[in-house]
This record gives structure tokens, C-alpha cells and sequence, in this order.
């Protein structure tokens, strides 16, 4: 498919048929394994939104859906991955098969921390699945996850939810930043 390239764009790293081939190969691994789980599919907003509403599509066994949103507590922090909820789940967890939707894991120490607090909560289980894992030499994420649909490389990559400056979450592909728009 041609895909019209946004003039900020360098290249594209992932193409929309791309997305679609690994959101469909998570939604049909998933549904295997929680056939008759009813598990809660969580999003931890803003990036993981485009991906939870295809992951969601590609799942043929009944789930249900809920959404966090976090802030970090500032720079001095950030490495701990410590973060405030701004919006808590509203669904009760406890003896729930819960799913993290996650559109990238970078460091993994948001959802390090994210996983230790939800754990408290006494879900039946908890899992990670990533859209993709930034590859960073040298560097692995803090959290594994049980699904991942790509890995990328260490590139200032946008799109299909990830933001610069909050744009670019709606490009229906991924791609490389061009530097002199960030630089
Ligand atoms: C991004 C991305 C992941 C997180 C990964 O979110 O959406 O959730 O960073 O980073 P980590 O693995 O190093 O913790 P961001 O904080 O930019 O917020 P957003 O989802 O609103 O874009």
C-alpha cells in the first residue's frame, strides 16, 4: 500500500500492513491463551491507546478494557520509574487475568513500577504485551514482556501512538523523526 509520507518523516519503520501483521499475531496469541479467562486489557495512556484499540479488535475471545494514566514525579525521578496515577483503573482486579497493553518498552521502569503496585491488588495474573521493544545495546528493559509484536531500533521513532511534543500519535505508521524537527 503507498502510504503518504509526512514531511517530518525520514522513513518508515514500521508500514500500516506491518502494524496489522503483528497486531493480528498478538490477538490470535492471546486468544489462545485466555480462552475462557476474561482477562482486563489495561492501557497506560497516552501512547498505548492506537494500539490497545487494534489489539483489542484482533482478540476473539471475550475481555474487557480499562485505562490508567500516570505522571512522572519529574527528571529528578524519572530513573526509579516512580510515577503518580492521575487516573486509577476503575475495575477491581483482584482474581483478574490482567494484560498490560504497552505500545513500546524503552527502560521498562514505568511498568517495572506500574506491575509492583498492581500486584498489590492480587490480580490472578499479570502480563506485558509490548508492540515493541526499543533495542538499546547494552540495555535491557526492567520488565519482560510475555508478548512482544516487534523490536526497533534506538531511533527517535513516532506514530501509531508515540508522540514528539504530543504530535504524530496519529500517523497509521511508524517512522523515524527527521532530527532538525526535534534538534
Ligand atoms: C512512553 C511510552 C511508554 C513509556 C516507555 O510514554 O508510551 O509508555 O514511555 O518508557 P520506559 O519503558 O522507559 O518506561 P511517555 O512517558 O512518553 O507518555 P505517553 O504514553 O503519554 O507518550
Amino acid at each position: 500500500m503507498s502510504e503518504q509520507l509526512h514531511p517530518d518523516i525520514e522513513s518508515i519503520v514500521l508500514s500500516e500492513q506491518d502494524i496489522k501483521d503483528i497486531v493480528a499475531r498478538l490477538g490470535a496469541e492471546i486468544s489462545i491463551d485466555y480462552a475462557d479467562k476474561n482477562p482486563l486489557i489495561v492501557a497506560v495512556l497516552r501512547g498505548a491507546f492506537v494500539f490497545m484499540a487494534d489489539l483489542v479488535r484482533a482478540v476473539t475471545v471475550p475481555c474487557t478494557v480499562d485505562f490508567m494514566a500516570v505522571s512522572s514525579y519529574g527528571t529528578g525521578v524519572k530513573s526509579s520509574g516512580e510515577v503518580r496515577i492521575v487516573k486509577d483503573l476503575d475495575t477491581k482486579i483482584e482474581g483478574r487475568h490482567v494484560i498490560i497493553a504497552e505500545d513500546i518498552l524503552d527502560s521498562g521502569l514505568t511498568l517495572s513500577y506500574l506491575m509492583r503496585l498492581l500486584e498489590e491488588r492480587h490480580p490472578a495474573s499479570i502480563r506485558i504485551c509490548a508492540f515493541s521493544v526499543k533495542d538499546v545495546p547494552g540495555k535491557k528493559p526492567a520488565v519482560a514482556p510475555t508478548y512482544v509484536g516487534t523490536h526497533v531500533a534506538d531511533n527517535f521513532i513516532v506514530g501509531y501512538g508515540l508522540d514528539y511534543a504530543e504530535h504524530y500519535r496519529n500517523l497509521p505508521y511508524v517512522g523515524i523523526l527527521k532530527p532538525e524537527v526535534y534538534s
